[in-house]
């Protein structure tokens, strides 16, 4: 039952508990279920499909209507009128930046941007083949390692400090973890250049040869960055609260989130779709893959379909679409084979029935996969680009919840199901040393 105020529970034994409801802005909603535990009950939700793990003000998904809001403004609107610095500073103060507010934040970015040079011997120690996500999680952990001064996580400044250097840092890791894969030497960041373009120039350029700058292709890669830059409580934003909420330091917290991102069903969703448009290869096997994907029996999922929050389009993936187009234009790439098999392969998923039925669209990787490839971006990059955009959105939540007065250690319950209490069978040997 529930009125407009609160929703009454009556358990087993006749007893009724109220439930306050809580409603945000926007949205559905809340039960809050905190009392429950109290009354010897607690509530199982996997994947948290109905649950809310905190209060936000930062962004707001309407899966039914593709709705995604920074701080109120439509991520359209955003993609076309911001850079990625406008989006990040927006994402953690809660406004877009004015001309100083704008100059004074990417001057402090700028400050910050060059990596500890001892950092070199962090990367030396990997495998040249070691996939630059793996590399990404461990060097952004060993940070911890670097900044231990200016680390209480309850101070505001301190917080803005470490905020700031994961934003100015995180692209230089990014480049070098693939920089060290190929045997090439570290590209040093650039101060005079925007934000996407610095990465675009530490990834591409070399001692010996100039990277050639493209406005164009700047700009949809800054775009990609804004698309990925948040997107509320998934998996990875989750995990790096889950982790803060201990206290632990911030550069652990963002390893953490790299490592959650790195899964196929999440970020790594742009890196397996170009994998299977590669292995598909031809638009007579298309069908193949659509009936494997529809197959029950059979594990595989079209990459790039569907999403947990959006049961209608992606407002991510048609802002993509169009920056797909853009670019293969100004590359003469319109009849590149991969884009236009994953154009076919749309077409067909759109229409099935399977697909229509449970409203899979294509979400933003089946695009930004194909536009990374098309901008020079190896495959096994993808998901790391992915990590250097959402960092943004990772800091300003980890920020965030050291706002909420209710902040408690993140705890989940459990439904036990194991062996119920019993003893250790008598006489077995014990190792003296
Ligand atoms: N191909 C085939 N069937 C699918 C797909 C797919 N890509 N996605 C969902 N389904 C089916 C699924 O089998 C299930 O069928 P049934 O109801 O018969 O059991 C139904 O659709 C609902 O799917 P679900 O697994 O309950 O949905 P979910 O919210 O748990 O999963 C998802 C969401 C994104 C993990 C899933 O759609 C998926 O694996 N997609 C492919 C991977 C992908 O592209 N991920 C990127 C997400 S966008 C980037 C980001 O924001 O992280």
């Amino acid at each position: 039952m529930m009125d407009s105020k609160k929703a009454k529970l009556t358990l087993a034994n006749g007893t009724t508990i109220d439930l306050p409801i809580i409603e945000g802005s926007l949205g559905k909603p809340a039960i809050d279920i905190s009392a429950l535990s109290e009354n010897g009950y607690v509530t199982y939700d996997p994947g948290f499909m109905s649950t809310a793990s905190c209060d936000s003000s930062i962004t707001f998904i309407d899966g039914e209507k593709s709705i995604l809001l920074h701080r109120g403004y439509p991520i359209e609107q955003l993609a076309e009128q911001c850079d990625f610095l406008d989006v990040s500073y927006l994402l953690l103060n809660g406004e877009l930046p004015n001309e100083s507010e704008k100059n004074a934040y990417v001057g402090e970015i700028k400050k910050h941007y060059l990596l500890h040079d001892q950092l070199n011997s962090v990367f030396k120690g990997f495998r040249r083949d070691a996939h630059p996500m793996a590399v990404m999680a461990a060097v952004v952990a060993s940070k911890s390692a670097f900044y231990f001064d200016e680390m209480n996580v309850y101070n505001r400044n301190h917080r803005r400090l470490s905020a700031n250097r994961l934003i100015a840092k995180v692209p230089s890791i990014a480049a070098w973890s693939y920089l060290y894969n190929l045997g090439r030497p570290f590209n040093y960041p650039r101060n005079d250049l925007g934000y996407a373009a610095n990465f675009l120039n530490m990834l591409f350029s070399s001692p010996t040869q100039a990277y050639h700058l493209n406005p164009i292709l700047v700009r949809a890669f800054e775009r990609i960055l804004i698309l990925h830059a948040d997107h509320e409580q998934n998996a990875s934003t989750s995990t790096v609260r889950l982790v803060g909420s201990s206290g632990a330091n911030p550069f652990a917290c963002i390893a953490a989130g790299i490592a959650s991102l790195w899964g196929p069903a999440h970020g790594g969703a742009n890196e397996a779709t170009l994998k299977m448009l590669q292995e598909i290869k031809n638009e007579n096997r298309i069908n193949e893959y659509i009936e494997r994907a529809k197959d029950k029996t059979d594990s595989f999922r079209l990459m790039g379909f569907g999403h947990r929050v959006y049961r209608n389009k992606d407002p991510r993936a048609e802002i993509m679409r169009k920056t797909c187009h853009e670019v293969l234009s100004e590359l003469g790439l319109e009849n590149d084979s991969i884009f236009k098999l994953a154009m076919k392969l749309e077409k067909i998923a759109l229409e099935d029935e399977y697909f229509v039925e449970k409203k899979l669209y294509p979400n933003v990787d089946f695009y930004s996969g194909i536009v990374m490839r098309a901008l020079g971006i190896p495959n096994s990059m993808f998901t790391a680009v992915f990590a250097l955009a959402r960092t943004a959105g990772w800091i300003a939540h980890w920020n965030e919840m050291f706002l909420d007065d209710n902040l408690k250690i993140g705890r989940p319950r459990q439904i036990y199901k194991g062996k119920t209490q019993r003893n250790v069978p008598s006489g077995r040997n014990v190792s003296k040393y």
